[in-house]
């Protein structure tokens, strides 16, 4: 019996950046995202009780064991959580473009739990799936439900979960993402984020995060795509600020990734809105409104011919194929 999910990727507008708990992977801080209809991970589960071994398959590839231990890991945490034991088969196809800085691991972990809840049954709530997606990869969390998304950190593993903010927004919001480096990233995001919390502005990052999740809440009410973006903008500077000035310090930028920043302030002095927002890689994603795409990217061309652009807009929660 084979279940079939579909989860989109999402982008973090308020960062999650910093772990209580690493195995629960308990935030920090909670997080405002925004998923993405263009990026997205559709995977199959299949309870095999007759086969003699676990087989995951990446992209029609199968992965080998010592490369997809943190895939079966987390079907097994969740098998001993509900009490099961049996062999499976997972085939993951990713519309991502993997660890390149927009979590594929957010729409892989979202889908492989939805998948797995599907095909034993489990009378799962939305809420609840948020948690288990969350044991995976924390912004998995998020990629549960469409639109916008709030992570509420909670206390501990029962109540830190995603919940939606507006799951169908009105709002003039596009995105479009720039891939400067298409190479797996340097460090994974749980390393990046362990070693942030060495900076001495760690504690101010904290202390940002409150103030930013009410400012950017009530941005979204109003529909302000300026106030989005300049939040955005302005929390995506505080996570690489803290990743610089951790001891020692690191960043995940490029240069390409500096020339796109500046390329978004000349067009700001252009009169053309735009805002970036960077996650843990060098790729950069733009903010802007639908009739100005275009100019947008034609001249990002002009600065970057090789760059590879993808355009995104609001995508849906967990689907189910079969
Ligand atoms: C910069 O969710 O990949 O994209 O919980 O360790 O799997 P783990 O981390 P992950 O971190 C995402 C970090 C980020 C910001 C965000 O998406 O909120």
């Amino acid at each position: 019996m084979k279940k079939t999910a579909r989860a989109h990727t999402n982008i973090a507008l308020i960062k999650y950046w910093g772990k209580s708990d690493e195995m629960l992977h308990l935030p920090l801080m909670s997080s405002i995202s925004m998923t993405l209809d263009a990026f997205y991970t559709d995977t199959s589960f299949e309870r095999c009780p007759k086969a003699n071994e676990d087989i995951f398959f990446l992209n029609d590839q199968r992965i080998e064991i010592s490369k997809s231990q943190r895939v079966i890991t987390y079907v097994h945490r969740l098998q001993n959580m509900f009490g099961l034991k049996e062999h499976f088969r997972i085939d993951s196809t990713n519309h991502v473009p993997t660890s390149a800085g927009l979590a594929s691991s957010a729409s892989a972990f979202a889908a492989l739990a939805a998948s797995f809840a599907k095909a034993y049954h489990l009378d799962c709530s939305l809420n609840e799936l948020s948690r288990l997606a969350r044991l995976g990869s924390g912004s998995a969390s998020r990629s549960i439900f469409g639109g916008f998304v709030e992570w509420q950190k909670g206390h501990d593993n029962m109540d830190s979960f995603a919940i939606p903010i507006n799951e169908a927004p009105k709002l003039d919001l596009c995105l479009l993402a720039v891939e400067v480096d298409a190479a797996p990233k340097k460090l994974a995001s749980s390393v990046g984020m362990k070693k942030a919390q060495g900076s001495p502005f760690f504690p101010i990052w904290l202390k940002q995060n409150e103030t930013e999740i009410a400012q950017m809440r009530t941005a979204i009410a109003h529909d302000d795509f300026d106030g989005i973006g300049k939040l955005a903008e302005q929390n995506a500077n505080e996570m690489h600020a803290i990743n610089l000035t951790a001891r020692p310090g690191f960043t995940y930028f490029e240069p390409d990734t500096i020339k796109v920043i500046q390329l978004v302030h000349q067009l700001r002095e252009e009169g053309i809105d735009c805002y970036y927002t960077i996650d843990a890689g060098p790729n950069v994603k733009i903010l802007c409104q639908l009739r100005n795409h275009q100019i947008i990217q034609e001249r990002l061309q002009k600065v970057l011919s090789h760059v590879k652009i993808v355009f995104a807009q609001f995508g849906p929660g967990i689907t189910y194929l079969d």
